[in-house]
């Protein structure tokens, strides 16, 4: 039975689990750079926030955002296979966009790797445009497929 995850803030027992989804789901075939310690960076940053998809037992999702003081930063984004195509990462991008929204920031950014055609379209999907590539973005060796929202209406 599908348990359909609740979004709420990461607590610091989740930094162990997001970092090795990064590691396993997003930092693939790279250096592994978002491990425990640094997760829990961004969680007491005031300007990240650090969220979970959790129905209970399991951690299904996460997402990290920046906010500056004119864009948002979507820094990592990862849902586990068996939660995908449910809608999971779709709930983690609006929980994250809300904060941005209310404080009237202009535009979400975030960087794709350009050898992952799943996430590229996912973006799309969810509104983002590609403004450009950043090539070797990824430890010198994988390409970027930079994208953009914008948060403002008209
Ligand atoms: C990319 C990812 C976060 C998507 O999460 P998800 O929970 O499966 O996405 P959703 O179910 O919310 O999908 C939203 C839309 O995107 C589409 N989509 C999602 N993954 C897709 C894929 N692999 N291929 C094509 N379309 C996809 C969905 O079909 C849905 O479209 P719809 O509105 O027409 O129904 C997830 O596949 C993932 O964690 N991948 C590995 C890590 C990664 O790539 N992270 C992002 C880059 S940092």
């Amino acid at each position: 039975m599908f348990i359909v995850p609740a979004i709420r803030l990461a607590l610091p027992d989740d930094a162990a689990g997001i970092a090795r989804m990064s590691r396993e789901f997003i930092e693939d075939g790279l250096d592994w750079s978002w491990r425990r310690e640094r997760v829990l960076r961004a969680m007491a940053d005031p300007a990240v926030n650090v969220v979970v998809a959790h129905d209970g037992r399991t951690l299904t999702g996460f997402g990290i955002m920046e906010y500056g003081d004119l864009h948002a930063h979507l820094a990592l984004l990862a849902v586990a296979p068996p939660y995908r195509q449910r809608r999971v990462g779709s709930r983690l991008v609006a929980w994250l966009e809300q904060p941005a929204r209310i404080a009237g920031l202009e535009k979400v950014r975030l960087e794709a790797r350009a050898d992952n055609p799943g996430a590229l379209l996912f973006y799309r999907r969810l509104g983002f445009e590609a403004t450009g590539r950043a090539a070797g973005y990824y430890g010198g060796e994988i390409d970027a497929v930079r994208f953009e929202k914008s948060l403002r209406l008209g």
